[in-house]
């Protein structure tokens, strides 16, 4: 098999346990907030992918001083709120929009120049949506038409209270970043719940904040403060998702996927998978990092059509694409009011109906979502997935329902947040 193909074949038996890496949203955070904070913060069970290796690499950069401990662990020693330096070259994001637009967020406020760069799927994401609030906060960016690389200079900045065009936690999370260090109390209003990592990591970090679903505010000039003893990063639920979506495609098949973070704003797979008519239990295991951590056990039951509409999106917009997939095999599914998947790592709603055609499942696209009729049985066949880790997934939940073998051409994208993923699937299959 050439590098960066992923070659699936159809399997009769699917199921089994396993834990799925550190959430990459939360992941992101600590590295951030580990870096502006006074003190040591230790961290294990870090998301192992490319994107957070990016937010790593930024912060090194930017003169945090950050060991590696082990896998999955690292001590940042943080310079101080509004202490780091300017980096010698350019801030390289990789694929990583969370990186961007959190660290637009938090250069803004430092005294010099940053240029923040990152692959050609994350050049052509939406940045409008941050340079906006930063600017009428104080920063000064140049931008390649709203788009990155960003030149910011950053400086003095006033607080704003900002309602945000479109539900996003790295729009909030850049603006709350940036108001940690603002005169004044920064708020902002959602147009609906975004997940809330940043507000519970201000609790571990000792930022004092007044946050409930849909407000965030949070007053400048004060000090992030490392946490005593080890941040414990629980498993990503869009990780645990893929395996949750193929065990609901047919009798017999099944999932437990121990250690996963239960965050309530997280869990609209779950919601969605039992709307599909999957069998879904949770079972909350232990608290860390101020998330309820949890097993997620999945197995197939009556498939059923499902809506998802507008208010559940922020809450499953990563999880979209495999319960697309896994709808197609199963009962099907129309999605309304998730046009931002329109402007992730591809245009999942395009490149999906495009993949999706390919290996013989028929999905009608819609400007902010799609219809997928269900009972449908994928060919197989040769697929690409446009840079998008999502992709892969989505591609492989049909690929192992296939009636030949699937070939996904640019799969090494999966890596940006499960770099283990051929193996965890290798495992369930035996
Ligand atoms: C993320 C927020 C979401 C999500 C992304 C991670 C975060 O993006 O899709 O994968 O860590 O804040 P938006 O904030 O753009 O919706």
């Amino acid at each position: 098999m050439a590098a960066n193909q992923l070659v699936i074949s159809p399997v009769s038996r699917f199921g089994g346990q396993l834990a799925v890496p550190g959430d990459k949203s939360i992941s992101h955070r600590y590295v951030l907030f580990g870096a502006l904070a006074e003190g040591t913060t230790s961290i294990v069970g870090l998301a192992p992918g490319a994107d957070v290796a990016s937010s790593v690499a930024c912060m090194h950069a930017m003169g945090a001083t950050i060991h590696r401990t082990g896998p999955g662990a690292l001590e940042i020693r943080g310079r101080g709120r509004h202490r780091l330096a300017p980096a010698d070259g350019d801030l390289d994001c990789g694929n990583s929009g969370t990186t961007l637009r959190l660290l637009a967020g938090v250069v803004s406020s430092h005294p010099f120049r940053s240029r923040l760069i990152g692959d050609a799927s994350l050049g052509r994401r939406p940045m409008r949506r941050v340079i906006d609030p930063l600017s009428k906060m104080g920063a000064t960016i140049a931008s390649r038409d709203g788009r990155a690389p960003l030149e910011i200079d950053g400086g003095d900045l006033s607080a704003i209270d900002w309602t945000p065009p479109v539900a996003s936690a790295q729009i909030k999370s850049a603006i709350l970043l940036a108001g940690l260090a603002a005169h004044g109390t920064t708020i902002v209003r959602e147009p609906l719940p975004t997940r809330d990592h940043t507000e519970r990591a201000f609790d571990l970090f000792g930022v004092t904040h007044d946050s409930r679903p849909g407000y965030s505010a949070v007053t400048g000039g004060q000090r992030l403060i490392a946490p005593t003893g080890v941040l414990r990063v629980p498993g990503d639920p869009s990780s645990a998702a893929i395996w949750a979506a193929v065990a609901a495609s047919h009798p017999g098949w099944w999932v437990e996927i121990t250690g996963v973070c239960l965050n309530p704003l997280r869990l609209g797979f779950v919601q969605a998978l039992s709307r599909m008519g999957a069998d879904v239990r949770l079972t909350e295991t232990a608290k860390a990092g101020g998330e309820t951590i949890g097993t997620v056990r999945v197995g197939h039951g009556a498939p059923k059509a499902a809506t998802i509409g507008p208010d559940m999106v922020p809450s499953l917009i990563d999880e979209l694409p495999v319960l697309a997939a896994s709808a197609a095999l199963g009962g099907g599914l129309t999605v309304s009011g998730a046009e931002e998947l329109r402007v992730k790592e591809s245009d999942r709603i395009s490149s999906l109906a495009l993949g999706f055609r390919q290996l013989g499942v028929h999905m009608i696209e819609h400007p902010d979502g799609f219809e997928i009729p269900g009972g449908q049985r994928p060919r197989g066949g040769q697929v690409d997935a446009h840079l998008d880790h999502r992709l892969v997934m989505a591609f492989t939940v049909l690929a192992l329902s296939g009636t030949g073998s699937t070939l996904i051409t640019g799969a090494d994208a999966v890596a940006v947040s499960y770099p283990n993923f051929h193996a965890d699937l290798m495992h369930l299959c035996k």
